[in-house]
């Protein structure tokens, strides 16, 4: 876990964003957040510069399997890109508000959009492992917002508009990119879970019944803190797996989830290194 801050401090981000440019060089258009099993991603990236969290005074560190725990800087086509290898989750025991200091870090760095990717368990029969669905909303009922406590007003305004969270233009963007590269790209909602266990059969029938299509255990916090300092954002998931009860008998693990993200990672990779070099 990362050394005690004040989160509530606008300066903070400022520091960590200023020791992450030190370390770089330059600054970065968009930021990408790489899921479980999907970091491999960054070998994409020209003349890379790879930086841990740990070199980032304040910077939480990732304990997740299949996350790595550093940032990649590098270019993709005429794009400076900074990817995050390894991302916070509720699970490992991070506050909520530590889980809104990727993107605030971002916000700092000036990027003008960001991506995030995960890996998510289909609810949605028509969905199924390998499958790429682009994020159109999310249903979050668990646990705190990213933004509880003390607003910090440098980043936004206490209560603000999540309508756009996902931000349309984005999508439609990744939608062209898919017909033009031929992706069969899906898209569908979101829905969080605090985990780290996997949703019941029961959670499940009733994510499905409140219209989610998928199911994961990152990504919506991040979201909200975009949404918070008007970040545009692009989410991206990674099927990996049938949900808990969706093909009974079937018994999920972090074992399917890399597995499935293994397979599918030189399609994703092609068609994220197109939408990125697009937006
Ligand atoms: N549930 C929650 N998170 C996940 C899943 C799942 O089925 N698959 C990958 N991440």
């Amino acid at each position: 876990m990362s050394m005690e801050m004040n989160l509530y401090d606008p300066s903070v981000y400022a520091a960590m964003a200023d020791a992450v440019l030190q370390r770089i060089g330059d600054a970065p258009d968009i930021a990408v957040v790489l899921g479980s099993g999907l970091g491999d991603f960054t070998d994409r990236l020209c003349s890379p510069v790879a930086v841990g969290y740990r070199e980032i005074p304040g910077f939480p560190v990732s304990t997740a399997p299949y996350h790595a725990g550093k940032f990649v800087f590098g270019r993709l086509g005429d794009k400076k890109v900074l990817c995050m290898s390894g991302r916070f989750h509720l699970y490992e025991g991070y506050s909520v508000q530590q889980l809104a200091v990727p993107v605030r870090v971002f916000k700092k760095l000036g990027v003008k959009a960001a991506v995030l990717t995960n890996a998510a368990g289909a609810v949605n029969p028509a969905l199924a492992p390998g499958d790429i669905m682009l994020i159109k909303d999310h249903i979050k009922l668990t646990s705190l917002s990213p933004l509880a406590g003390p607003n910090v007003s440098e980043f936004g305004e206490r209560f603000f508009d999540v309508g756009d969270m996902y931000t349309s233009s984005l999508r439609q963007t990744a939608k062209t990119v898919a017909g033009r590269t031929g992706v069969p790209v899906k898209e569908g909602v979101y829905m969080y879970f605090a985990g780290p266990q996997f949703e019941t059969p029961a959670e499940i029938r009733m994510a499905r019944v409140l219209g989610a299509d998928a199911v994961g255990m990152s990504t919506a916090p991040e979201a909200l803190a975009a949404a918070h300092c008007k970040l545009p954002l692009l989410a991206v998931s990674v099927i990996t797996n049938m949900a808990a009860g969706v093909r009974p008998d079937a018994v999920l693990s972090q074992e399917e989830v890399r597995d499935t993200a293994q397979k599918v990672r030189i399609v994703f990779s092609d068609y994220m290194e197109e939408v990125i070099k697009t937006v």
